[in-house]
């Protein structure tokens, strides 16, 4: 098969499509013939060298796909050839085929076409593992999502909405907040003419967010510590803006009992993804039908166009997801 392999670690130049084995899916595996995957952070890091896939994963760039299914392995009997699946990978998904495990992989909804399907996996059982399992958002609680036209952002403010949080707060780049708004958000900060620490306290009368949903670490940490709530949940999901944090006053966590709960999701048991895949399932997948929930896609580019996407990503233009057509 065709897979898009890294040269060498680096610019987005070293990547180039090229002949490679065919996976071969394990007695609990499903062989995708993938049509589409989606890009995310984690691939530009680990093109650039600094973000290996986990033991036993395909080195192969690609955390979801979406495509049928080809053939399936000894054990599987939710499946049969030529099903529509999409669902989350820990690599392997610029490629023609990939495997899955069968209770990872879901089913397409019929209404959801192969890129609309490509752009969820990733960022919602991220936005959703982050608010259901481990910040435990609740109805009517505030909560400040940063990065709030990401992909992950775009899905955390419509899960938001749903759980029936009283305030939806996101942080974006001004060109991208109409968008956030259309989504459900009910406030946003240009972080780059505002101090959304200023702004939060005026918002919330000095009383401070709920949750927050973070990618920026060390740059923000202090300005989150003092925008939350008693038993505020800081949910920490990138390093975007550096590891170490200097002189930050830690009285808050104490004072306000705060929680600082760090994650991330490629990194999860094998046991741990099919739990998340069948709550978000139940949760999530009739709601895409009824257009409640609905993926956000910035671009579709053809895979051999994928320097071209990767360099879209790195250009922080992006509002939502950048999705790769195989043929
Ligand atoms: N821990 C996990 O399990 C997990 C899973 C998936 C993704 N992630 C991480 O989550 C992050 C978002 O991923 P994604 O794929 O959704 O990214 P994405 O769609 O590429 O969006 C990233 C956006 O972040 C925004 N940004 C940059 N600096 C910012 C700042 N100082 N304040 C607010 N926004 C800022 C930029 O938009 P603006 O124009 O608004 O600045 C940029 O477009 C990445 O770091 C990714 O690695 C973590």
């Amino acid at each position: 098969m065709r897979a898009v392999l890294i040269h060498e670690f680096g610019d987005p130049d070293n990547l180039a499509i090229a002949k490679i084995e065919l996976p071969i899916p394990g007695p609990d595996e499903i062989l995708v013939k993938v049509k589409a995957t989606a890009l995310n952070r984690a691939d530009i890091l680990q093109r650039r060298g600094f973000y290996p896939p986990p033991p036993g994963s395909s080195s192969i760039l690609g955390l979801e796909i979406a495509g049928y299914v080809e053939q399936i392995g000894k054990r599987v009997e939710n499946w049969k050839t030529g099903d529509r699946v999409f669902g989350l990978l820990a690599g392997g998904g610029y490629a023609e085929f990939a495997t899955i495990h069968k209770d990872i992989a879901m089913a397409i909804p019929d209404e959801l076409s192969f890129n609309e399907a490509a752009a969820i996996p990733e960022v919602f059982l991220t936005a959703f593992q982050a608010l259901s399992y481990l910040a435990k958002l609740q109805k009517g609680e505030q909560i400040l999502i940063h990065a709030g036209a990401s992909g992950v952002g775009t899905a955390a403010i419509q899960l938001s909405k749903i759980i029936g949080a009283s305030s939806i707060i996101v942080t974006a780049s001004k060109g991208k907040h109409t968008i956030c708004e259309k989504l459900g958000a009910n406030i946003t900060i240009d972080y780059k003419t505002l101090n959304f620490e200023t702004e939060i306290n005026g918002i919330t009368e000095g009383k401070g967010v709920d949750v927050i949903i973070d990618f920026l670490a060390a740059p923000y940490f202090q300005k989150n510590l003092n925008s939350m709530n008693f038993d505020g949940r800081m949910i920490m999901l990138a390093l975007m803006g550096g590891a170490t944090a200097d002189q930050v006053d830690l009285k808050n966590i104490l004072s306000k009992r705060i929680r600082v709960i760090g994650s991330t999701l490629r990194a999860r048991s094998e046991n741990y993804k099919i739990k998340l895949t069948q709550d978000f399932k139940d949760f999530a997948l009739k709601r895409f039908v009824t257009g409640e929930l609905q993926p956000v896609i910035d671009k579709v580019y053809h895979w051999e166009d994928v320097i071209d996407a990767h360099r879209y990503m790195e250009s922080n233009q992006n509002i939502g997801k950048i999705i790769l057509n195989i043929s």
